[in-house]
């Protein structure tokens, strides 16, 4: 723990270990962990020896309970099957217009509202108010995520910010199962589960709670059809019959999948703006002129034609990825293109925090949040995935990429234009609740001060 006195975060800590090694490789050795940044052994990892890396029994047994055999949590033949059943539904027109109708819906009647609830006009006087922007877009992606995948309005968003017991129970199962992973030794919570007491207990009940809810909206499901239905428990249940086990798994998995990561995602986005004014009013410039005076929101093929916001948003997810590591566990003995050697059975990581600010892969100013890096001549272009694997890369590549970054630009592009919204201290570096996927501890407080809209 020594690396408490001068890292605020463990990531912190690791991306100046990876920095400092040649190779930018590291191995924690009581934890039988290899870390890497490089991009060369990414690549090995999750495209060319991808038969050699699976998840592998110590991550599935511990997200096992919340998860079952969910996408998230499964190799081989389970995975096989739902991630083409899933690319097949991903990749429709019918699901990509319904969750961009429903993003739309969600940011025009709850988003925008409860914003302009909280903000001062631009001319008011002292700001007191204070926003806690982070819960704000958890919200907004629960709600979201809920009707994409199960066609579920939990209401989070609603003007009283309602306390829900479904979206409560959700994160405590996300908490609780990233602790399990913070045990020296998993017989910890083995013996704590086995006697039903302390966590253990806590996460056996909030499981219960998301299965159950998940439960009945599959049996509601039954009952009155599904046939007509756009969301996505819909449309697996026309393709799996007789295990709603295995159906509540999927979905679950994609609730997991979508929620957390655009929700940190934006919550990052808005923590760099905030400090960024410059690439603010670009955003706004490149609004106008692709929107023009008369529309207020884009249509989908418009939200494609603005390559300035692709970029301040790929920028953002660079320094800010939603998920920081993700590990692999070998399946044989082998040998990465940087040297290292790498043991049957022992866990390797890559680790896309620490690679987003390597200045070996970025330059020298990899820490500045510079959308142009990702502009030539005007026009987004791609980076190699390898070095920026925020979606992962290869066969298991996030499925959800194109739809989460429709959500977020969709996001971005109703908050920039109508809002300041500015972090209250700008220069408290962030500190993350150790977990799967980044959160601010302390949320994001903001204060919001209102726009006049340009078209007014
Ligand atoms: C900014 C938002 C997002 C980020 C950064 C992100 C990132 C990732 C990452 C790193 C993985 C690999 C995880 C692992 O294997 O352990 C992943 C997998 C996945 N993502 Fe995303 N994701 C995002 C949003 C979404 C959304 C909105 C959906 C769907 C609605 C989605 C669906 C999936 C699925 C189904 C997988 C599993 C793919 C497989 O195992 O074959 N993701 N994502």
């Amino acid at each position: 723990m020594s690396w408490t006195h001068t890292f605020t975060n463990l990531c912190d800590w690791y991306t100046h270990l990876l920095h400092n090694s040649p190779t930018g490789t590291i191995h924690i050795h009581i934890l039988r962990n290899t870390i890497t940044s490089n991009p060369d052994n990414v690549e090995h990892i999750l495209k060319t020896r991808f038969d050699n890396y699976p998840k592998g029994k110590p991550f599935s047994t511990i997200l096992d309970d919340r998860l079952g055999k969910g996408i998230f949590n499964v190799d081989g033949d389970y995975w096989k099957f739902q991630r083409k059943m899933a690319s097949l539904e991903l990749g429709s027109v019918v699901i990509r217009s319904y969750a961009f109708e429903t993003v739309m819906d969600e940011i025009q009647t709850r988003l925008i509202p409860v914003m302009a609830s909280k903000a001062h006009g631009e001319n008011g006087t002292e700001i007191k108010t204070v926003l806690d922007l982070q819960d704000i877009l958890r919200r907004f992606s629960f709600d979201i995520n809920c009707k994409l995948s199960f066609g579920l309005d939990p209401g989070c968003l609603l003007p009283s910010l309602p306390v829900s017991n479904l979206a409560d129970a959700f994160d405590l199962t996300s908490k609780l199962s990233a602790e399990r992973a913070m045990n020296v030794s998993p017989m910890i919570w083995k013996m704590k589960r086995f006697f039903n007491v302390g966590s253990e207990k806590k996460l056996r009940e909030a499981v219960n709670v998301v299965s159950n809810s998940a439960n009945e909206i599959i049996k509601q499901r039954r009952e009155m059809g599904f046939a007509t239905r756009k969301d996505l428990l819909s449309r697996f249940m026309g393709l799996i019959n007789n295990d709603d086990i295995y159906l509540r798994d999927i979905v679950i998995s994609f609730l997991l999948a979508g929620r957390d990561t655009i929700a940190a995602g934006l919550t990052g986005f808005f923590s760099l703006l905030s400090k960024n004014p410059r690439v603010e009013e670009m955003i706004r410039k490149e609004l106008n002129q692709v929107l023009g005076p008369d529309q207020e929101s884009p249509t989908f093929d418009q939200l494609r034609q603005m390559h300035y916001l692709n970029a301040t948003v790929h920028e953002s997810l660079r320094l800010f990825p939603p998920v920081q590591f993700d590990s692999k566990h070998a399946e044989e003995d082998d040998v990465l293109p940087d040297g290292t050697i790498v043991k049957k059975g022992s866990r390797v990581t890559y680790h896309p925090y620490a690679m987003g600010r390597m200045k070996k892969i970025w330059g020298p100013d990899c820490l500045e949040f510079n959308p142009e890096r990702w502009l030539k001549d005007g026009l987004f272009v791609q980076q190699d995935p390898f070095k920026y694997p925020v979606f992962q890369a290869g066969p298991r590549v996030c499925l959800g990429k194109d739809l989460a970054l429709m959500n977020m630009k969709s996001v971005v592009a109703a908050l920039v234009p109508r809002f300041d919204i500015r972090v209250v201290e700008p220069h408290h570096e962030p500190q993350f609740v150790p977990g799967l996927t980044t959160t601010f501890r302390g949320g994001l407080p903001v204060k919001v001060i209102e726009k006049k809209m340009l078209s007014t």
